[in-house]
């Protein structure tokens, strides 16, 4: 069932309820900020502080950043880009069966969005949610030349404790520390006992995010990078909404086009940057 439901200032969101789990997506940002398989813990950390406010991001769940990733070189301009902060329109949905449905919103130009980036764009994501959560977020470009997009599914997980997670699957791949700014290779597995603020390259097979009781895999298409982000003590003090000791039970694995990953897309055409999320309870 998919419903349109609204927070008592107002906030419009629209609600998944089937056999498989529970949803909640907000027209700002296209931003899911629930998802929660049946009998099961909620899959995505949300701050229990955050804005649900219009123009500012909801801190947790799955932000869109999009069209570009991280700062812009002008300050004035919004880090990670727009679309998390922008109004979708609520597309359609679909269920194919008593387990999944199917959400869909879309993002266009607009005169503001041209005076930021000026570029004309459809931009679609569509998030299945089932026993697994799908999402897909397709770049067509409306323009007569080419333009080149940085972006990233700021997926915040839900964890029981950051000291005893690991992540695998970045075994050997370069990433740049945004902390040094320095070039490096992993090393094994990822554990973390401090600021951890990556962009992982090369990236090419299945990410696993093991926590005491749970596996969350990760499986990117047409991403070859990864950010995988957690502010620990000092920095999350200086985070908005977000509390103090919330660096203990989240942390961000980001399917993205970034860095050295930035994506050309030429007039006429379009990318589809794609996760597909899996939990299994041990
Ligand atoms: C991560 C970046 O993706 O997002 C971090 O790697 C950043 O550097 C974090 O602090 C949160 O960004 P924001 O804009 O949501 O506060």
């Amino acid at each position: 069932m998919v419903t349109f439901d609204k927070l008592s200032n107002g906030f419009e969101y629209i609600a998944v309820q089937n056999t498989s789990a529970t949803a909640k997506i907000a027209l700002q940002g296209a931003h899911l900020f629930h998802y929660c398989k049946t009998n099961q813990e909620p899959l995505l950390w949300l701050s229990d502080i955050s804005y649900y406010e219009q123009g500012k991001a909801i801190r947790g769940g799955i932000p869109i950043c999009w069209p570009w990733f991280g700062f812009h070189k002008d300050k004035t301009l919004p880090q990670h880009g727009f679309a998390r902060t922008s109004m979708w329109e609520f597309v359609g949905s679909s269920e194919p069966d008593a387990k999944t449905s199917s959400v869909s919103f879309r993002l266009q130009h607009s005169d503001e969005t041209l005076k930021m980036w000026n570029h004309r764009f459809d931009l679609e994501l569509k998030i299945t949610i089932s026993d697994s959560l799908k999402l897909e977020l397709k770049t067509t470009n409306l323009d007569d030349k080419e333009f080149t997009i940085t972006q990233a599914l700021h997926t915040y997980f839900a964890v029981s404790d950051i000291s005893k997670v690991s992540v695998s699957g970045l075994d050997k791949k370069p990433y740049l520390d945004a902390l040094t700014l320095k070039q490096e290779i992993q090393n094994g597995d990822i554990f973390f006992s401090s600021e951890v603020d990556r962009v992982y390259q090369e990236v090419d097979g299945e990410l696993i995010l093991r926590d005491k009781n749970r596996e969350i895999s990760i499986m990117n298409s047409c991403s070859y990078s990864v950010v995988v982000w957690n502010p620990w003590v000092e920095k999350t003090k200086k985070m908005s909404a977000m509390r103090e000791d919330a660096y203990k039970n989240m942390l961000c694995i980001e399917s993205s086009n970034a860095y050295d990953d930035a994506v050309v897309i030429k007039s006429d055409c379009s990318h589809t940057l794609g996760a597909i999320i899996n939990c299994h309870k041990e």
